[in-house]
C-alpha cells in the first residue's frame, strides 16, 4: 500500500520539477529571493557574515554530493520540518535552485 503511494508522490514531484524547469531560471531573481527568504538561517552569499549555526550555507548545499536543481526544487516543494513553508511558486523555486547551483564552482 504505502509503496504505491510513494511511487505516486515521486511521480507528482517529477512532474512538478519538470514544469518548474520549462522556463529558463533567473539567477538574479533567485538571489533576491534567497536573500529575502533564506538568509535568516542560511548564509546565502559570500558577503553575508552570519546565519544560524545549524543551517548549512548555500555554498555547502551546492557542494553536496548528489545536489541538483531538480532535487532542490523537490526539497523546497516539501521543506524540511525545521524550515517554514514559504509557499514559493514553481518559478521562484526554480530561480532559487539555479542561484544555489551557480554557487558551486
Ligand atoms: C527558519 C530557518 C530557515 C529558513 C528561513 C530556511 N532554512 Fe533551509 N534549513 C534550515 C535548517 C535548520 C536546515 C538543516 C536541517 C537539518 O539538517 O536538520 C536547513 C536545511 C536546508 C537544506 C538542506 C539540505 C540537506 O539536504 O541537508 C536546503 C536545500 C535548504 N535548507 C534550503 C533553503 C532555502 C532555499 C531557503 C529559502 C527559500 C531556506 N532553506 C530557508 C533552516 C532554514
Amino acid at each position: 500500500m504505502s509503496g504505491s503511494r510513494k511511487a505516486g508522490a515521486a511521480l507528482a514531484w517529477a512532474l512538478a520539477g519538470g514544469a518548474a524547469f520549462a522556463a529558463p531560471a533567473d539567477l538574479h531573481h533567485g538571489e533576491q529571493l534567497a536573500r529575502h527568504w533564506c538568509a535568516a538561517c542560511h548564509i546565502v552569499a559570500d558577503d553575508q557574515t552570519h546565519g544560524t549555526d545549524n543551517a548549512p550555507t548555500f555554498a555547502a548545499i551546492a557542494a553536496m554530493p548528489g545536489f541538483s536543481t531538480g532535487r532542490l526544487a523537490r526539497f523546497l516543494a516539501d521543506p524540511h520540518p525545521k524550515m517554514p513553508d514559504m509557499q514559493l511558486s514553481r518559478t521562484e523555486t526554480a530561480d532559487i535552485a539555479a542561484y544555489i547551483a551557480n554557487l558551486r564552482n
